[in-house]
């Protein structure tokens, strides 16, 4: 059994809001899910960061002075996006090596299969771990390369305000002065744009939510019935935070034998099941500030929906 997903679980279920962490939305058939998700129209954010990275490999490469980089992508996926930025970098003729970082062992094999067809002269290192143990290992490395750290895709967006600025705290602290980090941000705009993403006619992302119930069933020999829970997201236009839910939709008790559980849920009670942030400039840039990286350049679609930051250490 998961530690700590069965610690989350147990706590967030417990609560008098209940709630369940986003980050175990990725078991096999969600991360399967989740590739869906950017592949539907209403989902805008995987294109348009695809876009920013086809129009902009070159000019983000040349703001990197160092010759000798090391590149690191937290959560990598399958390297779709990073694909154009690794390109861009084989032509110029820098010395790099690329280390995607997964919890997944079958993110990071995607990661490398595709690449070793698409770019076979690209060095792949796949790290597999959490973030934060990898890059503390990586800040005690004595190697002379230059760090150049992906977080891609929105991925800050799936902690509040106050969880990004300690996340990227740590990151910048793992980081040597001169390191760059080079950050993907959904951008905060129309609610009639947002929500739809996150609320899509065919019930891509209600599966998404729902999964997560599916794999605690497995996980904790649990009994939700999925039928009986229904997806809801949110847009605060105020926070820029989408935040999604699974409503009960009757009364009911639910069992997790493996913790020794019973939770009862009113009808139409929610549980909490993730934030998407999206952020102003001036927001992301006062957070960038108040953590100390120096904002190099921002990239953005033609829409201005999504941008992507280049800040150094
Ligand atoms: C991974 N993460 C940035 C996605 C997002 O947009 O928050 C996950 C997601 N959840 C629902 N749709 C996509």
């Amino acid at each position: 059994m998961n530690d700590s997903f069965a610690k989350e679980v147990r706590e967030g279920l417990s609560a008098p809001s209940k709630r369940l962490s986003s980050k175990y939305f990725y078991d096999e058939t969600g991360s399967k899910i989740f590739q869906e998700i950017m592949a539907m129209p209403e989902y805008y954010p995987t294109k348009c960061e695809t876009r920013i990275f086809q129009a902009h490999a070159e000019d983000i490469i040349a703001l990197s002075t160092s010759n000798h980089l090391n590149i690191v992508e937290l959560g990598a996926g399958d390297a779709s996006k990073t694909y154009y930025l690794l390109k861009a970098l084989t032509q110029s003729g820098k010395n790099f090596t690329y280390s995607p970082l997964d919890i997944s062992e079958e993110a990071l094999s995607q990661a490398k299969d595709s690449l070793n067809v698409r770019l076979p002269e690209v060095e792949v290192r796949p790290i597999r771990g959490e973030y934060f143990e990898v890059l503390d290992r990586l800040s005690q490395d004595t190697e002379a390369a230059t760090k150049l750290v992906l977080f891609l895709g929105s991925n800050l967006g799936n902690f509040n305000y106050a969880g990004a600025e300690a996340f990227l705290k740590q990151l910048y602290d793992a980081l040597k002065p001169g390191d760059q980090l080079f950050i993907g941000i959904d951008l905060k705009k129309s609610p009639t744009i947002i929500l739809p993403a996150y609320s899509d006619p065919a019930g891509i992302t209600a599966r998404f939510n729902l999964n997560l119930l599916m794999r605690i069933n497995k996980e904790f020999d649990a009994d939700f019935n999925t039928k009986q829970f229904k997806h809801y997201a949110s847009y605060e236009a105020e926070t820029g935070e989408v935040r999604s839910f699974l409503i009960s939709q009757k009364a009911q008790d639910v069992n997790l034998k493996k913790l020794n559980m019973t939770i009862h849920f009113d009808a139409m009670e929610s549980i909490h099941t993730e934030i998407s942030k999206k952020y102003g400039q001036e927001e992301f840039k006062q957070l960038i500030r108040s953590v100390g990286f120096t904002w190099k350049e921002a990239f953005y679609d033609s829409n201005m929906y999504f941008m992507d930051v280049l800040m150094e250490k």
